[in-house]
């Protein structure tokens, strides 16, 4: 709903958010949309400005493409802004220009008028003061940061992560101290996972760190990979740096600075130098729901080659040795709802073509999958495999299913396909007081 802003910090009382105007780069304000160049799909689409930065006497903004993921959001110059289309939202006047000078990084000005049309619209209760550092200190240290409403945490603060030998570019904000957003390279220690902001100081840190791989138990090693068990409790900094890193690539998860009550599986390769993370996924010690996944994450460097469906399926192995069915936490972010998906289709149609015909029931497919019933029948239901007979449900591999099948097949033939055998897994389900679950001071 468009609320009429009366604040009177805001230089332009009578402009209402959402109006429709004509804006030049002397009135563009936070919270202005207009049509912005995306690059990669070479045309322009409706953004909204973020944030605000002068580099070099030239207004840089950061936007958001209206409905495309976060991960696209992106500082752009003038130049990429359509100003000849009418904008929606709030336009300011020109003599507010001014006051934008001091290159802010968040336009405060405008956050105060989000907090103000925020609290009319009894949306969320941002507070009334803005300080970055104020910010950033409680989103490190008060546990959920999901959907957070405060403007920070809508900006991608860090350039860019060296990870061992790659380079990679965060997609979401991540609450790093401060001081390492204005870094150009933030240095991670792929062992340790500390982080550094100046290069000479993390080599002296490499020529000292002994890790060499996560520091947890190894239950699981064949030709390729290896995973580890961490206890949060146990190597809470380890752990804290891990979702400090994951924070990077997960945007509607929360970030918990509490990680005793979680276990850590951590998925590695491995070389002459150590065991290298490929990715992880947390999962809490008693999950009351029936969670058995609480996060999971493939590093950027690694995604699309099939490991994001191997850490699902070790986590239905852990549950199917728990004799629970399990599913991950929600809501599931748009990437983790495709690896599931993918997951649980390439599963219950192995399972139904391994059983050759016989007649299976969901409650059969569930048990054997480790995957929750509900799940087992979402899963029929969007492949249509699920038909009313004689007032009975029938489970049938249609002709779409098979050649999709027929084709996934050819290409593992040529790529190759991961798989995780299951023998080789080597745990039992731990058990923990309630003393062990959490913070023991
Ligand atoms: N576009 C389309 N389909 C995709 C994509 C994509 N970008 N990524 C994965 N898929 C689908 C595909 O069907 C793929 O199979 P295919 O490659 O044979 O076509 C299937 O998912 C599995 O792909 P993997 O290579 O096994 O998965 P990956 O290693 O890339 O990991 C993951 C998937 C973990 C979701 C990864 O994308 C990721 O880490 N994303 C960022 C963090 C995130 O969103 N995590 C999930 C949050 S929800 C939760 O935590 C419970
Ligand atoms: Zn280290």
């Amino acid at each position: 709903m468009p609320t009429r802003d009366t604040s009177a910090e805001v230089g332009t009382p009578d402009v209402q958010t959402g109006e429709k105007s004509i804006a030049t780069i002397a009135t563009l304000r936070v919270g202005v949309k207009l049509y912005v160049y995306h690059d990669n799909s070479r045309e322009h689409r409706l953004a909204e400005i973020l944030s605000i930065q002068t580099r070099k006497g030239t207004p840089h903004y950061y936007v958001h493409y209206e409905e495309f993921n976060k991960r696209l959001d992106e500082w752009v110059p003038p130049t990429r802004l359509d100003l000849t289309k009418e904008t929606v939202g709030d336009v300011g006047t020109p003599e507010d220009e001014e006051a934008d000078e001091d290159s802010a990084e968040t336009d405060p000005k405008a956050t105060a008028a989000r907090a103000a049309s925020a609290k009319q619209s009894g949306t969320s209760g941002t507070p009334e003061t803005f300080s970055k550092e104020h910010e950033i200190e409680k989103l490190r240290t008060s546990g959920s940061m999901t959907q957070s409403a405060h403007e920070i945490s809508r900006v991608r603060n860090l350039s860019k992560l060296q990870i061992g030998k790659y380079e990679v570019e965060p997609w979401y904000f991540s609450p790093y101290p401060v001081e390492y957003t204005e870094e150009e390279m933030v240095f991670i220690c792929e062992f340790c996972l500390s982080y550094f902001g100046e290069e000479r100081r993390f080599q002296r840190h490499r020529t000292k760190c002994t890790l060499m791989h996560p520091p947890g138990n190894e239950i699981y090693r064949d030709s390729a990979v290896s995973f580890f068990e961490i206890d949060g409790r146990r190597q809470r900094t380890w752990c804290r740096n891990l979702c400090l890193l994951s924070k990077c690539f997960l945007d509607h998860k929360t970030l918990y600075y509490d990680v005793d009550p979680f276990l850590f599986y951590i998925m590695t390769t491995r070389d002459e130098y150590g065991c290298h993370m490929i990715g992880y996924f947390s999962k809490e010690k008693e999950s009351a729901e029936g969670y058995n996944v609480a996060c999971i994450l493939t590093l950027p460097q690694y995604q699309r080659h099939g490991y994001g469906k191997l850490l699902i399926a070790f986590s239905y192995e852990l549950s199917k040795r728990e004799g629970k069915l399990g599913s991950p936490e929600k809501p599931l972010s748009d990437l983790g709802l495709l690896g599931y998906r993918a997951y649980w289709q390439d599963t219950i149609v192995d399972l139904l073509l391994n059983n050759k015909g016989l007649e299976t029931t969901i409650d059969e497919l569930a048990s054997m999958s480790a995957m929750t019933t509900q799940d087992v029948i979402h899963t029929l239901q969007n492949l249509n495999m699920l038909r009313y007979f004689k007032g009975q449900h029938v489970i049938c591999l249609t002709d779409a299913i098979l050649s999709q099948k027929q084709k996934q097949v050819e290409k593992q033939k040529i790529k190759g396909k991961r798989t995780l055998d299951p023998e080789l897994i080597q745990w039992k389900p731990p058990v923990f007081t309630a003393a062990n679950r959490t913070w023991n001071w």
